[in-house]
């Protein structure tokens, strides 16, 4: 083809994101959705000179001669394809990369490195997200022919998948389009800090500074008071530094942490490291950290100062470990330099210099870009030059207060801002150089805010100060709904409250929507709420509203949407909270109540020491706190807990001491519930005799209940009984049973113990083929990926088949990873209960100990996507 554009090209790369999904969905109406998108995407190429160079599938790789055609033509093809999502309420959306390069044509097509970066950018965008590359940003920003209301804001430095270098990627805002996309997907991203969600006012001084801080010392302190910045620098910092950090960049929220031995096991999530059931946590992140080149950033650390020891021992024990904390005040520990954040640059309200060298002043640029947010014609002219410097030296250059004053732009002009300031603040502005008092013009700032809105507003906004860590729109609903006091519509209220700057959203990885409040717009929205006399009846009622949440969880825990327990993840924070309030209050019982329901969503999403932890604190209470139900049902779910850790002894105590107490109040239930986990502990000892009859009791029990789902969990601990003794018939008629149920419960946890069963029966008779067939399955489901004691056990029993018909490397490797996840997750199956064959044992007369050795640590190694990749390669070969 000779009509390819030629010389400096822009690729444009797009592709339908989960178009499985959506194949799978639609059937027959996928093909008609097809050419829907591919006569939206050809529409807009033919208006923009693009030249289709290669589709396949639902991807299109097309070439423009000049950025405004390529970066236009994206726009207007996302436009297109948001009105058809409105039309049709079809979910589609379509991720699309751009990037300006020389073009090497290959015949009919184009070849070489800047096409495969387009692709890559591409692959890196979200459905709905146009990302470019600096190529292309830069040369948009200089150019005059944009659409209206597109505009390109920087994401930051990422690392892509194949390229040696990381990227800088843009991101195209299209009015009125979606535009709060988490982070760029990139593959092996080293970069795990929190989205921008707005522009960045660059602070390349600071910038620098703290960077040769931090290659000079390995703990850097930002303090200075909220609202100063230092959050944002630390993480813009992190941004820049990326290409010093291969092991990559973390940041760890402090902020809603209300209890300072929490900190390692923040970090540890914060590093997707798990607990390690009797070990202490600190010990886990201390040995993950040892050999590795990271930066932490700790933000919020003014919460938990009493952790500063923490902070010192890690970095003993971690030689490549640099540390940046943003607090209030300094750690005070050896080797910690501080760096006072300054405010924003001011320019001298006396001697005003011309308008473009005006709006490089940082706390200018600030109040534009964010007036610009509110109101896109906002423009800095002669006449309000002069007012706009003025509230920027008011606000001591303190960015918080700026964005706050900013935000009214909308309706309010920058002298109206001025003269409702001057009534507001009670200082007279003096150099911001003094703590105090920059503390005090930010309240004030925020207090101002905080005035202006309508009072059923300013009831909403001290509500919320309520919430830790953030909140749903159904949580404020909810509570709003139950107050009835609170008299303005929630969604109106926070969209109100997001233009005033005093909130920010986000949408999770869910697709749920989020919101949070500074920290310091938290504590002033709390100490509001404690002058108005309604902070402790808040707490409660936030306490009571998350115990119904998870009430509401509980029977829907193994569902197989997931739904749940990702909600409780997002919401662990307010859960935490609301278990402290009820331990504060001295209500026991209620806290017994919420501890029990969340009892399975801690052992599948491996907070094991956690949860433990909770109901130790509450059972330890005096008994007459709670009564004799619930504080059995409590028993039977610490049991639970210290049995995926196994601990079995601990486990014997609470399951024994629950069955007297269930049996004392007549509990049938409750007697069936302690008696089939007792079952398990008797197998696990070696008496199937024992066991056998105990599941057979419980079992008996459950049926005069006509409790089905129930019925089925006794059966699947028979049938485990059965395996035991051999009677291989009876525990497949059982576990299929069962199955049965858990199938029309769609219930993913109790369909996989029924099928772990029937791996064990097929592993007896010597089927290998069906076990890894199974194995491999059940390994790559989508609802197992989150659940490390499932991974760990099937992986374990593939280890040994693998070993069993020949390929011994793979079987190592194999148990090697499970391992690794056992640790991790603080724990697993009972290994008793698995009658696996040691591993490492099983190959010692195959290889010798140093290869053993080896292929044990590159297991070790593998990350959790590599290793389901590598449990599913089939074939003879031993690789
Ligand atoms: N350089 C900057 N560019 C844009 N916004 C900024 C900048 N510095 C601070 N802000 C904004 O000001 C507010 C307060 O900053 P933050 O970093 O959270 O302060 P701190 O951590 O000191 O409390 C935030 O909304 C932040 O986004
Ligand atoms: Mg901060």
């Amino acid at each position: 083809m000779s009509d390819l554009p030629t010389g400096t090209v822009t690729f444009l790369f797009t592709d339908i994101e989960g178009s499985t999904r959506l194949l799978n969905e639609l059937g027959d109406g996928f093909g008609e959705l097809l050419d829907h998108h591919h006569r939206i995407l050809r529409e807009a190429l033919s208006r923009h000179n693009g030249v289709e160079v290669g589709t396949e599938g639902d991807a299109f790789f097309v070439a423009f001669e000049t950025v405004t055609d390529g970066v236009n033509a994206a726009a207007e093809m996302q436009r297109a394809l948001a009105e058809h999502r409105d039309q049709s309420g079809v979910d589609l959306w379509v991720r699309m990369g751009l990037h300006t390069g020389e073009a090497q044509q290959v015949g009919d097509n184009y070849g070489g490195l800047d096409v495969h970066r387009a692709a890559r950018i591409s692959a890196a965008a979200h459905g709905g997200q146009v990302l470019l590359s600096a190529a292309t940003a830069h040369q948009v920003q200089v150019s005059p022919r944009l659409d209206a209301g597109v505009r390109v804001l920087d994401l930051g430095r990422f690392r892509l998948k194949d390229l040696a270098e990381s990227e800088q990627l843009f991101q195209l805002c299209i009015e009125g389009l979606r535009a709060d996309f988490p982070p760029p997907t990139a593959l092996g991203n080293p970069l795990h800090l929190p989205p921008r969600l707005d522009e960045f006012v660059d602070r390349s001084h600071e910038i620098r500074t703290i960077q040769t801080l931090l290659s000079e010392r390995r703990l850097v302190t930002l303090t200075g008071p909220g609202g100063t910045g230092k959050t944002r620098l630390a993480t813009e910092v992190g941004r820049v530094a990326v290409s010093d950090f291969p092991d990559g960049i973390f940041f760890v929220e402090l902020a809603a942490i209300f209890d300072f031995s929490l900190v390692p096991s923040t970090i540890a999530r914060a590093l997707s490291l798990r607990e390690e059931g009797a070990r202490p946590i600190i010990e886990t992140v201390t040995d993950y950290l040892a050999s590795k080149q990271i930066l932490l950033i700790l933000d919020n650390f003014e919460q938990v100062v009493e952790s500063a020891p923490v902070v010192s021992d890690l970095l003993r024990a971690a030689p490549g470990l640099k540390v940046i904390v943003t607090s209030r005040v300094s750690l005070l520990v050896s080797g910690e330099h501080e760096y006072p954040v300054p405010p924003m640059a001011l320019p001298d309200a006396q001697r005003l210099p011309d308008l473009e060298v005006l709006s490089e002043y940082e706390s200018i640029d600030l109040f534009l870009k964010r007036a610009r947010s509110v109101k896109p014609d906002f423009a800095l002219t002669g006449d309000n030059a002069p007012v706009i410097v003025e509230i920027c030296v008011r606000l001591d250059g303190l960015p918080l207060a700026i964005e706050l004053a900013a935000a009214r732009a909308r309706l309010l002009s920058p002298h109206e801002i001025l003269t409702r300031l001057g009534q507001s603040l009670s200082l007279l502005s003096k150099p911001g150089r003094d703590v105090p008092q920059r503390q005090r013009t930010l309240m004030d700032a925020i207090g101002w805010s905080y005035e202006l809105l309508d009072p059923e507003l300013q009831t909403l906004f001290r509500t919320l100060g309520v919430f830790r860590g953030g909140w749903a729109l159904d949580d404020v609903e909810s509570i709003a709904h139950r107050e009835g006091a609170l008299g303005v519509d929630v969604i109106d209220g926070l969209e109100s409250l997001i233009s005033s700057s005093l909130v920010r959203a986000w949408e999770t990885d869910e697709g749920e929507t989020w919101f949070v409040m500074l920290q310091t717009i938290r504590e002033f929205a709390l100490q509001s709420l404690a002058d108005s006399g309604e902070l402790q009846h808040f707490r409660m009622v936030h306490a009571r509203y998350f115990a119904d949440l998870a009430r509401s969880a509980e029977p829907e825990i193994f569902n197989d949407d997931q739904h749940w327990p990702d909600r409780l993840d997002l919401e662990h924070d307010n859960l935490r909270a609301a278990l402290r309030r009820f331990i504060d209050a001295g209500e026991i019982q209620e806290g017994l109540v919420m501890a029990t329901h969340l009892w399975r969503f801690w052992q599948i999403r491996s907070h094991l020491a956690e949860g433990r932890a909770w109901l130790t604190a509450l059972l330890d209470f005096p008994k007459n706190k709670s009564d004799p139900a619930t504080r059995a049902a409590a028993l039977i779910a610490i049991g639970g807990l210290t049995y995926w850790q196994n601990d079995f002894a601990m486990t014997r105590v609470h399951y024994e001491e629950a069955l007297d107490t269930f049996e004392s109040i007549g509990d049938q239930r409750g007697i069936a519930e302690a008696l089939y986990n007792l079952g398990f502990l008797f197998l696990i000892d070696g008496d199937t005799k024992r066991s056998l009859e105990i599941h057979g009791r419980s079992l008996a029990i459950y049926r005069d209940l006509e409790d089905e789902l129930n019925v089925a969990y006794a059966k699947w601990g028979l049938a485990m009984a059965y395996v035991r003794d051999r009677e291989l018939d009876e525990a497949a008629r059982l576990a299929r049973e069962s199955q049965d149920t858990f199938e029309r419960h769609r219930n993913w946890y109790g369909r996989m113990l029924g099928e772990f069963v029937l791996l064990q029966i097929d592993r007896i008779a010597g089927n290998h083929d069906r076990v890894l067939a199974l194995t491999r399955e059940i390994l790559e489901r989508p609802e197992m990926q989150k659940d490390a004691v499932g991974i760990s056990s099937m992986l374990e029993v593939q280890a040994n088949t693998e070993i069993a018909v020949g390929r011994p490397r793979r079987g190592l490797k194999l148990a090697a990873a499970a391992d690794r996840m056992r640790t991790e997750h603080g724990g697993g199956a009972p290994p008793p209960l698995l009658e696996l064959e040691d591993p490492r044992a099983l190959v010692a007369d195959v290889f010798s100990e140093d290869t053993i050795e080896g292929i044990w640590f590159e297991g070790q190694q593998m990350s959790l996507e590599e290793i389901i990749a590598y449990s599913q390669k089939d074939g003879e070969s031993d690789e």
